[in-house]
């Protein structure tokens, strides 16, 4: 009985040892997003993510069906709301997206893209704590918008060179981008007043 009550002691002895070095560990490297995090960390972050997803969403299916109409609006959802660190094609290598931790995947790929409709749905609806991912959407269910975002995920992989572009025409704009695209367009339409001189000289 004593032995049992040693080895367990010391079974638990080493535990919190183990935990207060991992923990120095962490504190001595630093929270930034900067560095890369230790490989157990990430691990451990991932697998207690999946398991937090309620189960009752991992077999949810996609109510809403894949026509080009719905990938279109996902598209055009995603294009507006997303790409800031997701990216367009999904890869996640933005300004935003490199300099966070965790990075957003590269959601083209198999990690992503096998986790269930219901996974994807959750995961837009509740954001992921402790990183840069915010929830969308109104709380409850039946939340359309995000089920046809889920469905644009899924067509990512196969996402084509003129969507992309097209893409780019609906991605958010800064006000000087606005001011830019307007005087162009005043230019192409043939208002003078803001053609520059070099070009009215031509006109002679
Ligand atoms: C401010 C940055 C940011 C924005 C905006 C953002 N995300 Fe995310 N997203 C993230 C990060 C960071 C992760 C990775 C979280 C993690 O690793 O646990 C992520 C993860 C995800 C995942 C899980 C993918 C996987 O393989 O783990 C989905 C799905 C997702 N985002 C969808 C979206 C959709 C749809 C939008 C737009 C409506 C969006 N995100 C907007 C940062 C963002």
């Amino acid at each position: 009985m004593k032995r049992i009550v040693l080895i367990v002691s010391a079974g638990l002895l080493l535990v919190v040892i183990g935990c207060v070095l991992y923990a120095s560990r962490m504190i001595h490297r630093g929270f930034s997003t900067r560095t890369e995090p230790m490989q157990m960390e990430k691990a451990l972050a991932t697998a207690i993510r999946g398991r937090a997803i309620p189960s009752r969403y991992k077999t949810m299916k996609n109510p809403v069906a894949t026509t080009p109409e719905v990938i279109h609006e996902g598209m055009a959802h995603w294009a507006d709301h997303c790409t800031a660190c997701h990216a367009n094609n999904g890869r996640g290598d933005t300004m935003y997206g490199r300099a966070m931790y965790p990075r957003p995947p590269d959601m083209r790929q198999r990690d992503s893209q096998e986790m269930s409709d219901g996974e994807l749905y959750y995961t837009i609806k509740n954001g992921v704590r402790l990183s840069g991912m915010p929830a969308f959407g109104d709380p409850g269910d039946e939340d359309v918008d995000s089920w046809k975002l889920v469905v644009f995920i899924r067509h990512l992989p196969q996402l084509t060179g003129a969507e992309e572009t097209e893409m780019q025409r609906l991605n958010p704009k800064s006000p000087d981008e606005i001011q830019e695209e307007k005087e162009e367009e005043d230019f192409l339409k043939g208002d003078t007043k803001s053609a520059t001189p070099a070009t009215k000289m031509h006109h002679h």
